[in-house]
């Protein structure tokens, strides 16, 4: 595959913008570090990139194009919205539409604030929970993403009540000690967490499937035993649904596993592919956010018209169309054909799989947290992701992050990635 333009696109980036690219995901630092492909639009289920290269997309921009790219009824709706003014600084029926869509399908979602990132959704969950309960700290678990703002860039710590060390520089000493670190699926360390320190804790915060270290589902019981502990020490259960929600049925993953928090931080879907984010929870805990209450939370381009629009328009064509459980079969259909070829080639791999996502770690262990999700074979992702991405399969360039099949992928698109996993493989095998 030649890509030629797209080298020297990717040259100019690098002169003016850090690193190249807008989001250090996007680099191909984790896969061997080529430079990453320049991609020129989006149709249906395809990226092509400035060369005319056709990629078969399984990234999903991180999880919000679950109806594929462009897709005419969200294009429609942002072109009418763009039509009315793309910003009006006063509020306008569609955040309304769509913040009542938003309440009417997440259980427990009463009320709802929107943001223009799921990095400030969480940010604005996590200040308004402190506000409710007032008090410090903030219990969130090792190896979750939960967007860049200063509190959750922690993620150190081995032992159970271990308080956290920042993952990034410039994150003050002050931040990190309010923030404690735990393993995922461990309800001991959690209860032995609060049995210590419950009385000061302003929430646990999680993901309720993890899906920022690959995908981790919840052990039975462990989501149900978190909302017990963490309600009995008066703490507030916040759910991080900035991926998971719409994304395996028409609503929030908490309540398809029986699980409602105090607090939802939602982001990517909702938004249809245009900047959103949101959060929301119960009325008594929402009545502290200015100017009701005392917790202030702002955003110049929050809910803006053309966010809301395609948010709406995204949301739409869910209900209407109901492609979870197509999408669901399709992406089991990979999976399993996957395995199937790893079997064949003898590759050792283990998928985690929640609905239409999932992640291939190369490795013969399960994974369930953070630190068996490390123990994947990194040099054997960056082969594979190279010789898919020849193959004009596009897949997120980090072996922490997930596959997503979505409404516009089909069964033959899902044969042609088996013939390269398939080729993928047998590499592999020879190398
Ligand atoms: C679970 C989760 N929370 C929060 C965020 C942050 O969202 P944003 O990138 O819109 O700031 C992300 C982004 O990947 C995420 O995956």
């Amino acid at each position: 595959m030649v890509r030629h333009l797209s080298t020297t696109w990717f040259q100019r980036a690098e002169a003016v913008i850090a690193g190249g690219v807008n989001s250090p995901a996007r680099s191909f630092q984790g896969v061997g570090g080529n430079p990453p492909v320049v991609m020129a639009r989006g149709e249906g289920a395809y990226l092509i990139d400035v060369d005319g290269n056709r990629y078969l997309d399984y990234l999903a921009a991180f999880g919000p194009l679950v109806l594929g790219h462009s897709h005419p009824a969200v294009v429609q709706a942002v072109r009418e919205a763009m039509g009315r003014g793309p910003l009006l600084g006063t509020p306008h029926p569609d955040e309304i539409l769509l913040a009542e869509e938003l309440c009417r399908s997440i259980q427990g979602l009463e009320q709802v604030r929107f943001t223009t990132t799921g990095t400030e959704a969480v940010m604005s969950a996590i200040r308004l929970a402190r506000a409710y309960t007032g008090r410090r700290y903030v219990i969130k678990f090792e190896g979750a993403y939960h967007g860049h703002s200063d509190a959750v860039l922690v993620k150190a710590g081995s032992g159970a009540s271990t308080v956290g060390a920042a993952d990034s520089l410039g994150v003050p000493a002050g931040v990190t000690q309010d923030v404690i670190s735990l393993p995922f699926n461990d309800v001991e360390a959690l209860r032995r967490t609060l049995d210590t320190v419950g009385s000061e804790v302003a929430c646990v915060l999680t993901e309720p499937i993890v899906g920022n270290m690959g995908i981790v589902k919840p052990e039975p019981g462990y989501l149900e035993a978190m909302a017990a502990l963490t309600r009995k020490v008066g703490a507030l259960l916040i759910f991080d649904e900035v991926i998971t929600a719409y994304r395996f049925h028409y609503g929030s993953a908490g309540a398809m596993l029986g699980v409602i928090p105090d607090l939802y931080a939602l982001g990517k879907i909702i938004g249809g592919g245009l900047p959103a984010g949101a959060y929301g929870g119960r009325r008594d805990i929402m009545a502290l956010v200015a100017p009701l209450g005392g917790m202030f939370q702002a955003g110049t381009l929050a809910g803006n018209p053309l966010s809301s629009a395609a948010g709406l328009a995204t949301l739409q064509v869910l209900r209407n169309e109901n492609p979870y459980p197509r999408m669901e079969r399709l992406a089991s259909r990979l999976a399993d054909g996957i395995l199937h070829w790893a079997q064949v080639y003898h590759i050792p791999v283990t998928i985690n799989r929640a609905g239409s996502g999932f992640t291939v770690f190369f490795g013969d262990s399960q994974v369930t947290n953070y630190t068996s999700a490390q123990k994947a074979d990194k040099v054997r992702f960056a082969q594979f992701h190279r010789l898919m991405l020849d193959q004009g399969i596009y897949l997120a360039p980090s072996r922490f992050e997930a596959w997503f099949v979505s409404a516009v992928h089909d069964d033959m698109m899902i044969d042609d990635t088996l013939r390269a996993v398939e080729v993928a493989f047998q590499e592999l095998r020879r190398r």
